[in-house]
């Protein structure tokens, strides 16, 4: 079974060819962050423009790459959301002029369920239950997932998403957009223990999270060294930026663990690719006997193999998509 992926929800456009579910034929993205670097963020028209004029030559390179013709595929898998209208509207419609022209199933995607499934791509379907904690631009989440295809919610930001808030902080500091990459890179060299920043939410005996009193506490560091005429240390702040987010993710993801009595942890989202949680997550995790799936690199940012993974899955077991379906930015995890 031949399933093609296609995911632009946000910033990157994505195709993917995947065989039988869990076989990477083709997984090409178009980037266009040199786009959006000197607003310090993503706009949502030009997103939606440059993802117009990337998909067709991306389709048709993932098609030449793989030797294969639109007559060879048995489905088509696209992101309906959450995530940019506009952006989201572009894949749909190609997808939906895909399957219409070729008479392969359509089978809409959440993007956040997606997201964990990059592990599926690496590590085959682990059974369920277990928990996700799904970290990217716009979502930071922990789901519990006790039956394939069904999620339970057990906490989420009342605020920023991680990535977001490794953005903003990156964008204060001068390190450029995005700002989570560079921001680990400059962390690399810093001591997390360099600046006194809070845990919010550590104690607080939810699962929720939130970023802004930490975001607060970066930006009062930088005032207070510049007003006493100090240059901020850029490697030591990144370095306990980075830490204080770690921590909270790790004591809240272990805690998320314990209370479902789960033994398996999944991990995805574009924050996923952070070298320092990636590390504490799995340290964590095997210290109190959890088994932890972390996504190779690629696959944690956005990109349309975990899409076509998770649409072979549902085309696989009847589900079919209308040829009428919205994007939705809002896009609740199936319960
Ligand atoms: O999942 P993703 O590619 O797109 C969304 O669905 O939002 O996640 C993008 C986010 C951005 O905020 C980016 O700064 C962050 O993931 N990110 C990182 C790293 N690489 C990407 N954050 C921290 N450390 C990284 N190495
Ligand atoms: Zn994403």
């Amino acid at each position: 079974m031949i399933t093609l992926g296609i995911e632009t929800s946000c910033d990157e456009t994505a195709i993917a060819i995947v065989e039988d579910g869990f076989t990477v034929r083709a997984n090409l993205i178009a980037r266009q962050e040199h786009l959006h670097e000197r607003f310090g963020g993503v706009v949502p028209e030009v997103a939606a423009r440059a993802h117009v004029e990337a998909l067709n030559p991306l389709l048709g390179q993932a098609l030449e790459a793989t030797g294969l013709d639109f007559g060879d595929l048995d489905g088509v898998a696209v992101t309906v959301g959450p995530g940019l209208v506009g952006a989201l509207l572009v894949g749909m419609a190609a997808a939906k002029s895909v399957a219409l022209a070729t008479g392969a199933p359509l089978i809409g995607i959440n993007h956040l369920e997606a997201h964990y499934w990059a592990n599926f791509l690496e590590y085959g379907a682990p059974d369920p239950p277990y928990v996700a904690l799904i970290v990217s631009g716009g979502h930071t989440m922990l789901v519990h997932v006790p039956a394939m295809f069904r999620h339970e919610i057990l906490g989420q930001t009342l605020d920023d998403a991680a990535g977001e808030a490794f953005d903003k902080v990156a964008r204060l500091l001068g390190l450029g957009f995005p700002g989570g990459p560079a921001l680990d890179a400059a962390a690399q060299t810093g001591d997390p223990q360099a600046v006194r920043l809070p845990r919010a939410m550590e104690d607080s005996g939810d699962l929720d999270f939130s970023m802004s009193g930490l975001k607060t506490a970066v930006l009062r560091h930088v005032q207070a060294e510049r007003a006493a005429g100090r240059a901020i240390d850029i490697p030591d702040l990144a370095a306990s930026f980075q830490e204080a987010i770690v921590d909270v993710q790790v004591t809240k993801t272990l805690e998320a663990a314990r209370r479902t009595g789960v033994a398996r942890v999944l991990l995805g989202g574009g924050v996923v690719a952070n070298t320092r949680l990636r590390e504490r997550l799995q340290g964590a995790g095997t210290a109190a006997g959890l088994e932890v799936l972390v996504p190779p690199l690629a696959l944690c940012t956005d990109n349309a193999a975990m899409v076509a993974c998770l649409g072979t899955a549902r085309l696989e077991r009847g589900e079919r998509t209308g040829l009428d379906i919205a994007a939705d930015p809002n896009l609740p995890l199936a319960t």
